[in-house]
């Protein structure tokens, strides 16, 4: 497992807020390009830090017997790696400084393992070099990990009222879930890991469990309640395929599925109690 991400963010207003994306799948001939570029400029224009959950790229190349038709390329370039790392990074260049953090998912660990080339990290590693230099870097994440946030007022003496937000991040595993649209890998990963947030993606769907109730007894034996939630963020492919009417017939890996894909992300709204100035327990994790 990559390390884990830790960074310190301040509240404004009272208020912290994420904004969760997977699943962009950049190079792809059938995304919402335009829908995923509206949506990371809102999140910036909300004040937002922006993650991402994995399948960054597409990356289906050639070679992939499985998955490959010419349909799928975008231009007639040879050099796919290179131009799909160019093209990944111009597309976040112009929120590079909302980005925390970068995690690494099925498409993209593909051409580390076949081709030897692993995208997430040169892509990272050249927003770095484009990012204000107070920001610190973009967090590389591997497929699975941590993230979490210290937040506070930021006074003369440094962060103050430090409260912090764990999240736990996994990209997700196996098929499509047509029926119980990922509930079952919520509870898998619920059962191993401890978090407010429990985040999972690749499966593209938007399915939410706002109420994953426990309780303990503390160190101070003292009875405790806490609430955490899990989401899943649905990504921008396509709902489905259309084939081009003129005779022809596209390929398409996903017509494979029983459900149509969902497309979006998710925010997160975290806010501070005025009289404790510690964060309030409950937060939001709205669908968009
Ligand atoms: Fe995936």
């Amino acid at each position: 497992m990559e390390l884990p991400m830790y960074k310190e963010a301040e509240y404004t207003k009272g208020w912290f807020g994420l904004a969760l994306f997977s699943d962009v799948h950049l190079g792809a001939t059938d995304i919402q390009e335009q829908r995923l570029k509206d949506d990371l400029k809102r999140s910036c224009d909300e004040g937002r830090r922006i993650l991402f959950n994995g399948d960054m790229v597409e990356a289906i190349l050639p070679t992939d017997r499985k998955r490959y038709t010419p349909s799928r390329a975008r231009t007639n370039r040879d050099d796919v790696l290179n131009e799909l790392t160019y093209y990944t990074v111009d597309t976040l260049a112009p929120y590079v400084d909302y980005i925390d953090l970068i995690g690494t998912g099925n498409h993209d660990d593909a051409p580390i393992k076949y081709n030897g080339y692993d995208i997430v990290g040169a892509v990272v590693t050249l927003l770095n070099t484009k990012r204000s230099k107070s920001l610190g870097n973009i967090h590389r994440a591997g497929y699975q990990g941590y993230a979490r946030y210290s937040v506070g007022n930021m006074l003369p003496s440094g962060l103050k009222h430090k409260s912090a937000f764990t999240i736990y991040h996994h990209h997700g595993a196996g098929g499509a879930s047509p029926v119980t649209k990922g509930m079952i890998d919520f509870n898998r990963i619920v059962y191993s890991h401890d978090a407010d947030l429990y985040w999972l993606a690749h499966k593209h769907v938007g399915t939410q469990d706002p109420h994953i109730i426990r309780d303990r007894l503390t160190q101070q034996n003292r009875y405790e309640v806490r609430r955490s939630q899990a989401v899943f963020t649905p990504g921008y492919k396509n709902a489905t395929n259309f084939s081009p009417k003129d005779g022809g017939y596209n390929y398409d890996y996903s017509d494979h599925f029983y459900s149509m894909q969902a497309c979006g992300y998710a925010v997160v709204n975290l806010y501070q109690d005025y009289s404790t100035k510690l964060m309030k327990k409950d937060f939001e994790v709205i669908s968009r």
